[in-house]
């Protein structure tokens, strides 16, 4: 067997063996194969795709070529959420100390910002002292003593998909099915889960615009999931404007803060009471979504949600001082109002257009090593169907960097579309897939 050889079958739009997959993977992980071979691998995949069959394996190739983290020892079904990534989607901030709070184990390897979808782990360091890069003993211990834990992928953890993905990120070949289920599957499953939650993203900030390429990967994801005895169950979610009204690392924090405090910020709450009732069913702690959500929203009513967090904070090392008193976090050097040019309603929010305009305020990266500036931002001061007046606010930016205020100003000002007829959002969940199949998503 040769690298050659597999990479030409699979060009031919043949499927692979796994003893195939096996060699190329593992000789990439040993170093024996070079990167140019899996380059030339990856974009074979990327146009020839890979059968159900194939993708499981592939799956199972690279979740084995690390450490599947036991917590066994913690009693309860531990249950985690992934979302595909989104704009100013911080919902994992709200949501792991709400489920904890309900009972259920949350254990939560997270990624960085990706393009430009911002990343919980960046989030999470806009808290001062937050560490992110625990030891997978450092990691069992919180996740026994507090119920949660939250960290970024280890070197133990998918080493293949650790290597893979850096090279699929500067060779073009993300946006492929099979190839992002067995990245995001494989991490999940090393996290010692006993089901999942998905949150697929759909819509202009999302990798997947299409809806129908979002059920695609939703489905590919569950039925993984699922084939691996975990109990997964996926959203597919609008992603046409952001989430919430903050884009920016501490923004973001801030916004999950209040909203642990009772602030009732609706996309948010509502996408994060659903995941989360979604969780506390798949743990065993509510018969069904709707009695899920009925017990997230008593944890939040009666502060045991902020008071896990802050218990999360201080485990992982933080200054749980900015989560009381967030009003004390250094402001960014400058801020500069957007105001709306016309009177109307607001139909459209440019999500894709806000994300990039949040990197070069200094929200995320354009290159892996960019350090990223936490204070960095856009507040928004309205969302789709709000009816403004022309020179009213619709936006404010944070930022650092001086020279790049006014290039931004135009492109937020820009992301906006008014009518003069009132609009209304697209629905924010779209529809639930899990072993049964598809279907529209309501709450009973
Ligand atoms: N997130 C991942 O972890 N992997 C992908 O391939 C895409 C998004």
């Amino acid at each position: 067997m040769t690298a050659n050889e597999i990479i030409r079958k699979k060009r031919e739009g043949n499927s692979l063996t796994s003893e195939e997959m096996q060699f190329l993977l593992l000789g990439y992980v040993n170093g024996e194969i070079p990167d140019y071979q899996i380059s030339a691998f990856l974009m074979a995949v990327f146009f020839r795709g890979m059968n159900t069959e194939e993708t499981v394996e592939f799956t199972r190739l690279m979740l084995h070529s690390g450490v599947v983290v036991d917590l066994s020892a913690i009693s309860g079904k531990k249950v985690d959420k992934h979302s595909t990534g989104g704009v100013g989607d911080k919902i994992s901030l709200p949501l792991a100390p709400i489920v904890a709070a309900c009972g259920v184990p949350v254990p939560m390897i997270s990624g960085r910002g990706l393009g430009h979808t911002g990343g919980t782990l960046d989030k999470l360091e806009a808290i001062p002292g937050f560490d992110v890069n625990l030891t997978i003993d450092e990691y069992k211990k919180v996740i026994a003593e507090t119920g949660l834990v939250m960290i970024g992928q280890t070197k133990e953890i998918a080493p293949a998909d650790k290597k893979m993905y850096a090279l699929r990120d500067v060779t073009s070949t993300v946006e492929c099915i099979p190839l992002i289920a067995g990245s995001i599957m494989s991490k999940k499953l090393a996290e010692g889960i006993d089901a999942l939650v998905l949150d697929i993203k759909t819509g202009r900030g999302a990798f997947m615009q299409s809806y129908e390429r979002s059920l695609e990967l939703a489905q590919t994801l569950v039925s993984i999931g699922n084939k691996f005895g975990k109990e997964t169950v996926g959203f597919i979610t609008d992603m046409n404007q952001p989430l919430g009204y903050a884009i920016g690392n501490w923004l973001e924090t801030k916004e999950s803060i209040d909203c642990l405090r009772g602030e009732h910020i609706p996309d948010v709450m509502e996408l994060t009471y659903v995941l989360g009732g979604a969780m506390v069913m798949l743990g065993g702690k509510a018969d069904s979504i709707e009695e899920g959500i009925d017990r997230c929203k008593e944890v939040v009513e009666t502060g045991r949600a902020f008071n896990k967090f802050v218990e999360l904070v201080k485990a992982q090392g933080g200054d749980s001082k900015f989560l009381l008193h967030p009003e004390k976090y250094p402001p960014a050097k400058y801020s500069e109002i957007i105001s709306s040019r016309e009177d109307g309603f607001i139909s459209e929010i440019d999500s894709l257009e806000l994300g990039l305009s949040g990197i070069t305020l200094g929200a995320g990266r354009t290159k892996v090593d960019d350090v990223i500036d936490p204070k960095a931002g856009i507040l928004l001061k309205k969302k789709i169907g709000d009816k403004v007046k022309k020179g009213e606010q619709i936006a404010e930016i944070f930022t650092d960097k001086e020279s790049v205020i006014p290039e931004v100003k135009k492109r937020v000002e820009s992301a906006y579309t008014f009518s003069s007829a009132q609009t209304f959002p697209a629905k924010l969940i779209h529809a639930v897939v899990d072993k049964n199949g598809v279907r529209e998503f309501s709450i009973h």
